[in-house]
């Protein structure tokens, strides 16, 4: 259901919005972290934070309240909060709005999340080449420690805050949270084998919480309305997916761009009515749902769902354009809403052209520790390029599937998942064309560099 808000996005566009002077005129700015943090418990933060059903916006979709019970205090370390603005996913590029036109919601997120996980510092890790965020990030937390919000005694409470901006060098695998962390600590961007989980050893071992960006940005809001009335702005509240989003669309659409809705929003809304339609009025051809890493959808997918239990029943039969987008929904269809950021491709796109383009990505991104990853991510790259060179055989096509299912569940991190899944996704929905490109009979396919999101070779 098409249901634009402004809770988050109301400063986007006037003049010298990401100032502190607009973020107190338009938005109440600070008023919801001086409330929360002068007359509520930490506990009452976290089982408040529960009502709002905010699913992690990093691509996952973890329910932000329970990881925020995950933190207990340690007799000895502090705690810490980790903001995730690495938004490396091909596709993506919403936490980069929020940064450079509305960086006090950040600010004010992270005052709260600091407050309900027992941490005094919060750490906005940023790559380093997003110029603009990093300077309007610095210039709120300046703005922010002149006005008293920050430091030593916020609102007359004793509880210090502080918000620290720290860059990364821009790699794909600094966004996985273990990664970031070791990044943080002037190490190698490398993920760490989990257990222990980041809520037990994080940031310098001590207990850390990572957080996207747009999650935390979403808290001020949330706290002013009241967490549970936020939720029920979503049309899929029930489904334990709450509130409001930021949904973007790129690729072959007239107007790529990001915009803030209640969550449940459809595909066809996302891409027709926000959209403004596919380039050209050409008939749309396929999707990826949320960046790179999540399974292709093509246009005319249905849903099957006949299962009364399943949150798809509701859709059993209809096009996947009216599913509403949430967490669980497209889990249900066989692919993930990852970043909430689309990437529509029209009637024409070659898709085995696409998969040689997502193979290239991953193959250049992989960290290199986990053979499967390393070398699977290697093979994949090569099959694509004989496919694309005409010199794949029929055996060599079938290997493809598996080498991908020999990297999912056998790697350290989830980056193997996101190179596996979006190449049997490709490889189950356009079987036909990977077979005609062994058999000789190239696509037509019209993806050039300058239509491919995420810039790489077509
Ligand atoms: C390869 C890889 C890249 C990732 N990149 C990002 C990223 O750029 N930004 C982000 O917020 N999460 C990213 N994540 C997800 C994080 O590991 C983590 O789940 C997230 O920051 C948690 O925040 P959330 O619960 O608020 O979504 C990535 C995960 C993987 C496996
Ligand atoms: S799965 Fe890939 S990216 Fe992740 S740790 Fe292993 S090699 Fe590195």
């Amino acid at each position: 259901m098409l249901k634009q808000t402004n809770y988050l996005t109301k400063v986007y566009g006037l003049p010298e919005g990401w100032k502190l002077a607009a973020y107190e005129r338009e938005c109440d700015g600070y008023q919801t972290a001086k409330k929360v943090l002068t007359t509520m418990s930490q506990a009452d933060v976290v089982n408040e934070a529960k009502k709002a059903n905010i699913r992690g916006r990093g691509g996952a979709g973890f329910p932000m309240g329970v990881k925020w019970s995950f933190m207990k205090p340690h007799p000895t370390k502090p705690a810490y909060l980790v903001i995730n603005a690495d938004e490396g996913e091909p596709g993506t590029h919403k936490d980069r709005t929020i940064m450079e036109l509305n960086p006090h919601s950040v600010i004010e997120g992270c005052m709260i999340g600091c407050y309900a996980i027992g941490a005094h510092v919060a750490y906005v890790y940023v790559r380093d080449e997003l110029h603009l965020s990093k300077a309007r990030l610095w210039d709120a937390i300046k703005e922010a420690k002149a006005k008293g919000y920050l430091g030593k005694n916020p609102f007359g409470k004793d509880y210090a805050l502080d918000v620290v901006v720290h860059t990364g060098a821009g790699a794909y695998i600094c966004g996985e949270e273990t990664s970031l962390l070791n990044s943080l600590e002037g190490k190698r961007g490398e993920p760490r084998l989990k257990p222990p989980f980041p809520a037990q050893s994080g940031a310098f071992a001590c207990p850390t919480t990572v957080n996207n960006l747009e999650t935390i940005a979403a808290v001020p809001s949330a706290f002013k309305l009241g967490c549970e009335e936020f939720s029920k702005l979503s049309s899929i509240h029930h489904l334990n997916d709450g509130g409001v989003r930021l949904f973007g669309v790129n690729g072959h659409v007239k107007k790529p761009g990001v915009w803030e809705c209640a969550v449940g929003l459809t595909l066809r809304e996302l891409i027709y009515d926000l959209g403004g339609g596919i380039l050209g009025d050409k008939p749309l051809h396929s999707i990826i749902p949320g960046g790179s890493s999540t399974p292709v959808l093509k246009a005319d997918d249905v849903v099957h769902a006949p299962d009364e239990k399943s949150p798809l029943h509701a859709w059993h039969g209809k096009s996947v354009l009216d599913v509403p987008l949430g967490v669980d929904t497209f889990r249900n269809m066989g692919t993930m809403l990852g970043t909430c950021c689309a990437t529509v491709m029209a009637e024409g796109t070659d898709p085995v052209a696409c998969f040689h383009n997502l193979m290239q990505f991953y193959r250049l991104e992989s960290c290199g520790q986990c053979t499967p990853c390393r070398e699977g991510s290697g093979w994949l790259f090569r099959i694509a390029e004989k496919l694309m060179e005409g010199t794949c055989s029929m055996e060599e096509l079938n290997t493809l599937h598996e080498v991908a299912n020999g990297i999912m569940g056998n790697t350290i991190c989830a980056f193997g998942e996101g190179t596996a899944m979006p190449a049997l996704g490709y490889l189950k929905k356009f079987r036909k064309e990977f077979e005609a490109y062994v058999k000789g009979q190239r696509g037509t396919g019209v993806l050039n560099q300058m239509e491919t999101s995420w810039g790489g070779r077509a």
